[in-house]
């Protein structure tokens, strides 16, 4: 009997073994991209219509991803993309990136990978490699997963391959992308860890964990490691405006020490589809063992309470012009969740935009990678864009920076705003503005 291992490693190291991906968003493309530089043919799979058209057509919906070498892919013959699930059967290994969010109750919402995982063992062959990468509590690939895929008699480690691999893309960072950011991967079996390494060294270096749950808790323990040393900051930066400190200078001047020191920066609260998130997938299976992780609630609390603080000061400042929020032109500035990426999700300027609207002020917005806000899960202001001019900005009573875009002239802003509230340290070095300018 052919050894499928054997073979599929075979064709993994000749480049011969197609890639499927599913869910080609701010994961799954990036990661399609570089499997395609690596010499893969690469088949996206997803179910919005609209991203596999653009994408065919040569458009990226994605500002910060380039669509070039997708399109030069295409031409070469080396990517195709669908949202017929039934060419799964085409490609050799299948690499699910769907999202994993929360539902309202903070408990992890699988829908999508439910459904990707059914849809898969539907057309599950001998000889695949199936990897999930999207993030989610340990013991997900092995309980949710593994006995879905095996109900078509297959036997993991043999006639299929299992592995979870978590993913680090970092939207919009320069220095790190999926070719030079080591992949953490855990199998199923030794064979399905045998597998699923080869692949991953094709495209970065490949470090091999005993588990499929080992390797989805590294990927928690990182996220939960940023979400609690930015609620250190941010509660430290609370305290350190009452004592009139400046918490930037204190950070830049810790991070001088080389050892035993990272630095974090405080903001006006945590946004993107995994900080706020991934930690309660852990704290949600942590239940099942009676145990309460004390370290991720706390650090949800204080990042959640940040843009209650930017209000706050908001009000105050306000207060010191002889004003109300009431009725005050109040201009947003960033609405995207960290500087120069288009992804909105879980913005804490969102949270922000709400409770300014509640008090009655009237509000607009600028974000030059966010052209018009669209209905979320949670929010449905429907705004566009203000243009930044003099007028707009003189216009406002005030002007709060959420998000800090390189595109931003920030001597500009202070100069024609009439107050402005900065939760990003990004007026940093601007002088004479004399009391115009509020850290929150
Ligand atoms: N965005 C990040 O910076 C980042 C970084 C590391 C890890 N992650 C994790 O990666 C996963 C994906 O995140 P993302 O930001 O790329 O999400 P995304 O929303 O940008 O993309 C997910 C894509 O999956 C598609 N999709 C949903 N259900 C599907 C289904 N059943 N079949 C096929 N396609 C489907 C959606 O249409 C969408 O295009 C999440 O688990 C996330 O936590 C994200």
């Amino acid at each position: 009997m052919v050894d499928r291992k054997i073979k599929l490693i075979g064709m993994i190291e000749d480049r011969t073994a197609k890639v499927g991906i599913i869910g080609l968003g701010y994961v799954g493309l990036p990661l399609a991209i570089h499997f395609g530089k690596s010499g893969f043919n690469v088949f996206g799979f997803d179910l919005d219509s609209v991203k596999i058209e653009k994408l065919l057509k040569g458009e990226s919906y994605i500002k910060h991803v380039p669509i070039e070498p997708v399109t030069r892919m295409i031409r070469a013959g080396h990517f195709d993309a669908t949202s017929n699930f039934d060419r799964l059967r085409e490609v050799d290994c299948i690499l699910i990136c769907v999202p994993t969010p929360l539902t309202d109750k903070m408990e992890p919402d699988l829908t999508y990978l439910l459904e990707t995982t059914e849809t898969i063992a539907t057309h599950l062959r001998a000889g695949q490699l199936v990897v999930l990468e999207s993030t989610t509590y340990p013991g997900t690939t092995e309980e949710m997963m593994l006995p879905r895929l095996k109900d078509r008699g297959f036997e993991v480690g043999r006639d299929f391959f299992l592995a979870y691999s978590p993913e680090r893309e970092d939207p919009g960072n320069k220095t790190f992308s999926a070719s030079n950011t080591p992949k953490v991967v855990g199998g199923m079996t030794a064979n399905c860890l045998e597998v699923a390494q080869t692949l991953y060294n094709c495209i970065t270096r490949a470090v091999p964990v005993s588990s499929a749950k080992a390797a989805e808790l590294v990927k928690i323990l990182e996220n939960t490691f940023r979400s609690v040393n930015i609620a250190l900051v941010n509660e430290l930066k609370v305290l350190a405006h009452k004592m009139g400190i400046d918490i930037f200078e204190v950070i830049n001047a810790a991070a001088t020490k080389p050892f035993g020191y990272t630095p974090f920066y405080p903001g006006p609260g945590l946004g993107g589809h995994c900080i706020p998130i991934d930690p309660f997938y852990l704290s949600w299976k942590a239940r099942e063992y009676d145990f309460s992780t004390r370290f991720i609630h706390l650090a949800g609390e204080i990042n959640v309470s940040m843009p209650y603080y930017v209000i706050e000061k908001t009000v105050e400042a306000l207060n010191g012009e002889s004003k109300s929020m009431k009725g005050s032109r109040i201009l947003v500035l960033g609405i995207a969740y960290k500087k120069d990426v288009d992804d909105d999700r879980e913005s804490p300027g969102y949270a922000i935009i709400k409770m300014l609207l509640e008090k009655g002020a009237q509000v607009s917005y600028n974000d030059p990678w966010i052209p018009q806000l669209r209905p979320t899960r949670k929010y449905d202001f429907r705004m566009q864009s203000t243009p930044l001019t003099p007028e707009t900005l003189a216009d406002a009573d005030v002007v709060i920076i959420i998000t800090d875009h390189s595109a931003y002239d920030f001597a500009d802003i202070v100069k024609h705003a009439r107050l402005v509230i900065d939760t990003r340290n990004a007026t940093k070095g601007i002088t004479g503005a004399g009391n115009k300018i509020v850290m929150a």
